[in-house]
């Protein structure tokens, strides 16, 4: 699977984590762009100092273990020029996780200033999966039109609501569901959480 993931500036940083450690056990590739207010809401979620994307993926290494199944190649946020900036380069999917309500509404409106906007709108122009984790709360209506809008136009919103009914443990259990519903969009069965039996 080949895919692009891209974490904007939305509080859960701990989504983006736990989804980034499982993909790594799973074979494949990722173009992954990270937001710079996304690296200073990891840096203060997990009480760390990270600045750059590569400095993510080392933390996630440090903290939980990274897989050497999936390779990942960062691209430059300001970079709108990068070679996923075109649809003449192909994806399976796209994943923003977190995604804020600034990168939603720039989405929806085109606006395509950096490369999460710009590879979000050419992932739904060449009409491939586009999963979106909003965080924000409580919603105005200019969020939820945004939200909306989104969908209308393809992409899947996936709410950083993670469910209770599996009795989490950890705050990890809360990202590993939310990261296993991503998977399971993939068509992925990341067995991140046990399945509700009834
Ligand atoms: C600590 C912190 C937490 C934030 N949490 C959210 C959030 O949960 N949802 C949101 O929409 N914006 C949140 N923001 C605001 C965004 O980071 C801001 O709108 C930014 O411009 C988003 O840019 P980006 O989407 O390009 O990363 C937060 C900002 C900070 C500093």
């Amino acid at each position: 699977m080949k895919l692009v993931v891209g974490l904007a500036g939305a509080s859960g940083s701990i989504y983006a984590a736990r989804f980034l450690k499982a993909l790594s056990h799973l074979p494949g590739e990722t173009y992954l762009i990270v937001s710079p207010p996304s690296l200073r809401i990891f840096s203060e979620e997990y009480e760390t100092k990270v600045s750059k994307p590569e400095e993510i993926l080392e933390f996630i290494r440090s903290k939980f273990g990274l897989g050497t199944e999936h390779q990942f190649h960062i691209r430059n946020f300001h970079d709108i020029g990068a070679d996923i900036a075109s649809g003449s380069n192909t994806w399976d999917a796209m994943v923003v996780v977190p995604c804020s309500m600034k990168t939603v509404a720039s989405i929806t409106a085109g606006l395509t200033e950096n490369l999460i906007e710009r590879a979000a709108d050419v992932s739904l122009k060449e009409r491939r999966r586009l999963i979106v984790v909003p965080r924000e709360t409580p919603y105005n209506r200019i969020h939820l039109r945004n939200l909306l809008s989104l969908d209308e136009a393809g992409g899947i919103i996936l709410p950083a609501s993670p469910g209770f009914y599996q009795m989490p443990k950890t705050l990890d259990d809360l990202g590993d569901f939310i990261a296993g519903r991503i998977f399971n969009l993939l068509g992925i069965d990341a067995s991140l959480f046990p399945k509700w039996e009834g």
